[in-house]
């Protein structure tokens, strides 16, 4: 079976400002016309949301792992058929991710890195959390943006790991934004 997420996450920022976060150094460091892919789209689909206005412009994927969090897109997706144009979310396993199924990003999120993958995993070959960071940053245009989140719970697991990416593939560090660590892909 999946190991999937049945949690519908709104918005809850004084708990986990990584999205808001995520937008603001978007609009500080004026990423506009981009395409990013986002781990961890949640109910209230913010990034995708706040990324379709005209101010931002940007052009985002999304992945949830979580049934009523889909089925929020969806209803968006009815309702607001012009935010389509910007934005999609699709339901999955990001560690399933398949390099053919995916275009190259000028930003990838991996907010929730080390946080959901378990043994579950494991029974249907998922990558590890390692392979998905090494996945996403070949997918990453050259002088792309990946970006880590220290607020997470599981960023001490996370942390080793980005070390040894900065060791397997060419990233280099930016530094921190509020809670988000920064890393560009070497041109
Ligand atoms: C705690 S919520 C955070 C949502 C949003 N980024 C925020 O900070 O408000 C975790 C998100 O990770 C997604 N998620 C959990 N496990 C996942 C997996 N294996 N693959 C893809 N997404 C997953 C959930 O569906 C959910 O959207």
């Amino acid at each position: 079976m999946l190991n999937d997420w049945n949690v519908f996450w709104g918005l809850r920022v004084a708990e986990c400002p990584c999205d808001v976060h995520f937008v603001e150094w978007l609009e500080e460091t004026g990423v506009t016309g981009k395409t990013i892919y986002h781990f961890g789209s949640g109910g209230h689909h913010y990034v995708g949301i706040r990324c379709a206005e005209p101010e931002l412009d940007n052009a985002v994927l999304s992945i949830t792992a979580s049934t009523p969090e889909y089925e929020a897109f969806l209803k968006l997706a009815k309702e607001q058929p012009a935010l389509l144009h910007h934005y999609s979310c699709y339901f999955g396993d990001i560690y399933t991710s398949n390099a053919k199924l995916l275009p190259m990003f000028d930003v990838v999120t991996l907010f929730h890195s080390c946080e959901f993958r378990n043994e579950k995993n494991d029974a249907y070959g998922a990558l590890t959390d390692l392979e998905v960071m090494e996945l996403f940053v070949d997918r990453l245009n050259p002088g792309g943006h990946i970006l880590f989140y220290t607020g997470s719970f599981a960023y001490a697991g996370a942390e080793p790991l980005i070390a040894e990416l900065e060791t397997t593939r060419p990233i280099e560090k930016v530094g921190l934004f509020k809670t988000l660590l920064v890393y560009r892909k070497r041109a």
